[in-house]
């Protein structure tokens, strides 16, 4: 089954999640645009929704669905997003697509984390993917440098700038044994706005794809 049927499967069934009268958090993606294509199937559910990118907004506005703010919602019963990657612990990498750090608020705003994939992301070790880090622009080479320090290959991502006007630089080769201490340390690093690694705050639920059915871990 090819990687889009199996992206409309998972956010199908993530759709189960959202309850009367609820304000969502939605993250962004080409998985999260799945999830937005079905929401007509819940529309009425749905109070408003708190977005983690201009691209998802507009694409959840397109459906006539209110978006708010993080400062007018509060906190958010229930979050949807997908990931690059977890491991069992449903701690995630994120930020493949750039939207990492309102993600990460909104995620981090949450009460429940539904993270959507297909099985080709479920990994026993963080790192195969690309780990993004969205830094201030002048720190580019100083966040390399420590990046290296901690095993990593870092690259920039070429021609790009985050929702918030920050660069992107995606780190390779990183085996994460500890994601926890990892996100920690980096998040340490000055000029550094946000990990993609997403540890201390992972998943609550994460639905796996496999392309015949969903597993819930
Ligand atoms: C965007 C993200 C996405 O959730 C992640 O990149 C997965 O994207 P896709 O659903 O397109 O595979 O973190 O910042």
């Amino acid at each position: 089954m090819d990687q889009n049927t199996k992206k409309i499967q998972v956010a199908s069934a993530a759709l189960e999640y959202i309850e009367n009268g609820q304000i969502i958090g939605i993250g962004s993606g080409s998985t999260v645009n799945c999830l937005i294509e079905q929401l007509d199937k819940v529309k009425s559910k749905i109070d408003a929704v708190v977005s983690s990118s201009e691209a998802t907004t507009k694409l959840v506005k397109s459906k006539n669905i209110r978006v708010i703010d993080l400062k007018e919602s509060g906190r958010i019963p229930l979050y949807i997003d997908g990931a690059d990657e977890s491991n069992q612990h449903k701690q995630l990498i994120k930020g493949g697509g750039g939207a990492l750090t309102r993600e990460k608020i909104v995620a981090h705003a949450s009460d429940k984390f539904v993270c959507m994939i297909d099985d080709s992301k479920l990994v026993d070790t963080l790192g195969s993917f690309p780990l993004p880090i969205e830094v201030i622009g002048m720190s580019q080479s100083l966040v390399s440098l420590e990046m290296i320090k901690l095993g990593g290959r870092p690259v920039l991502r070429e021609n790009y700038l985050t929702d918030n006007n920050n660069i992107i630089v995606d780190t390779h080769n990183l085996q994460i044994q500890q994601p926890i201490k990892l996100e920690q340390e980096i998040n340490n690093i000055p000029g550094v706005v946000t990990t993609g690694l997403f540890a201390m705050r992972g998943a609550d639920i994460l639905l796996v794809s496999n392309g015949s059915n969903i597993d819930e871990l």
